[in-house]
């Protein structure tokens, strides 16, 4: 029998961190040719992952332009994709999450009538524009695909309640199979500074944030927050791997730049980011994936967004919904920094979103589909 050929499909950091543990568990099935497209919609962020899990493309579109906007990542995905169908002839394309390249990769596979598996298939904030664009390319995506892989229980419900009815799978998030692989207590950090950081003796604060729907005024807000919470906290050391993004980038030099106890740095390679996170005393972001990372290190996390499509490790008490508003978030911050029971009341291991083996599920539940497996079990947190 052929094997049947699974093309893993995306773009982005985050994306590019939860497919790596995935292309890896296709590649080592006898079953199936593992193929890999990259859109390189993240230029140096997406080659960094793709160096740290020694994963090398099939097929790379390279698409990246500097402020490239929504239409133009869109149309340059879609017509660099056509090529690639054509010419690795998939038999199912795999797309995560809810970035542009994962819209786009989902599009233009039906355009090619190729079968669409979505990886984390269900999250749901119900509020169009926020985040966004992410909420409608994940509500898009849930209309083309043929298999969910839905990380939770609860993000199974979402779609069952959108009327989904067929080929949904609960396997827990990949990023925890990723985690497993990076996370070391021996870990030497290549980034210098990262050695030299007081962890025992200062409460380390790593910071994220980069969402299109903080830029301006919300960001302006929560960078002013973060700026009187290192000139109020001695203590405190503020930590923070700058997004490329050039708003982002011009945000972090104007409300944070030139304060000895705030780090502004370049991006950090995967491996690095997570072992800094595993070391800090919390995290403060308005990013996706660490809302899923940091409950698993045992890490308070304060999240920089009005709303989150991820409400179970909020329900578990390792994270707090924070808003965007400066006295709240300086509230909050400076509570967890000064009060010990508020602390450790959140500093608890929680695994919510995995148990590590979400890749084996899936590629369990692809041989599945097509008549060549057992069906997995579904993950249970
Ligand atoms: C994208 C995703 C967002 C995801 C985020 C993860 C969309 C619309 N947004 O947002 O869902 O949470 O990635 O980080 O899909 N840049 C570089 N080098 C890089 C990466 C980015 O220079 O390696 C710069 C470029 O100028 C680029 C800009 O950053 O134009 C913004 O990148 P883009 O992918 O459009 O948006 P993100 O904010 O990164
Ligand atoms: N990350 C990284 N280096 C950094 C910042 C983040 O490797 O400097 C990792 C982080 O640990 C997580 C992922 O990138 O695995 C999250 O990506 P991002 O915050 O860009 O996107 P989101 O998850 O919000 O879509």
């Amino acid at each position: 029998m052929d094997k049947l050929r699974v093309m893993s499909v995306f773009g982005t950091r985050p994306e590019a961190i939860k497919m790596a543990p995935l292309v890896k568990e296709l590649a080592g099935r006898e079953e199936i040719e593992s193929l890999c497209c990259v859109t390189a919609q993240h230029r140096e962020m997406l080659d960094s992952v793709l160096n740290v899990f020694q994963i090398q493309p099939d097929w790379d579109l390279n698409i990246m332009t500097p402020r490239q906007t929504l239409s133009t990542i869109t149309s340059r995905c879609l017509t660099g994709m056509d090529e690639a169908i054509e010419s690795l002839r998939p038999d199912l394309i795999l797309v995560h999450g809810d970035t542009t390249t994962t819209f786009s990769g989902a599009l233009s596979a039906f355009y090619h009538k190729v079968p669409v598996g979505h990886v984390e298939a269900g999250l749901r904030t119900y509020d169009k524009y926020s985040p966004y664009p992410e909420e409608m390319n994940r509500k898009l995506v849930t209309a083309i695909a043929d298999l969910y892989f839905c990380p939770t229980e609860n993000n199974r419900q979402n779609l069952l309640k959108e009327g989904v009815d067929q080929g949904i799978f609960v396997t827990g998030n990949t990023v925890i199979d990723a985690l497993k692989t990076t996370v070391d207590k021996e870990y030497r950090f290549t980034t210098d500074l990262l050695n030299r950081l007081p962890y025992g003796e200062k409460k380390i604060l790593l910071v994220t944030c980069h969402r299109r729907e903080n830029y301006g005024k919300p960001m302006e807000q929560i960078m002013t927050a973060l700026r009187r919470v290192a000139e109020d906290h001695p203590e405190a050391e503020l930590v923070y791997p700058v997004h490329l993004s050039p708003a982002v980038q011009e945000a972090a030099k104007t409300y944070l730049g030139n304060h000895p106890r705030i780090h502004l740095i370049a991006p950090l390679a995967a491996d690095e980011m997570h072992n800094l996170m595993a070391r800090c005393y919390m995290v403060l972001t308005d990013s996706g994936g660490l809302q899923e990372e940091a409950p698993a290190l045992g890490k308070p996390v304060l999240v920089l967004r009005r709303e989150t499509e991820r409400p179970e490790a909020v329900a578990a008490g390792t994270v707090a919904l924070a808003g965007v508003e400066e006295e709240t978030i300086y509230a909050m911050a400076s509570r967890l920094l000064r009060d010990r029971e508020a602390y450790e009341a959140m500093a608890r291991a929680v695994n919510p979103y995995g148990d590590g083996f979400a890749c084996r599920r899936i590629a369990d539940a692809v041989l599945w589909h097509f008549g060549r497996g057992e069906k997995p079990e579904d993950f249970h947190s």
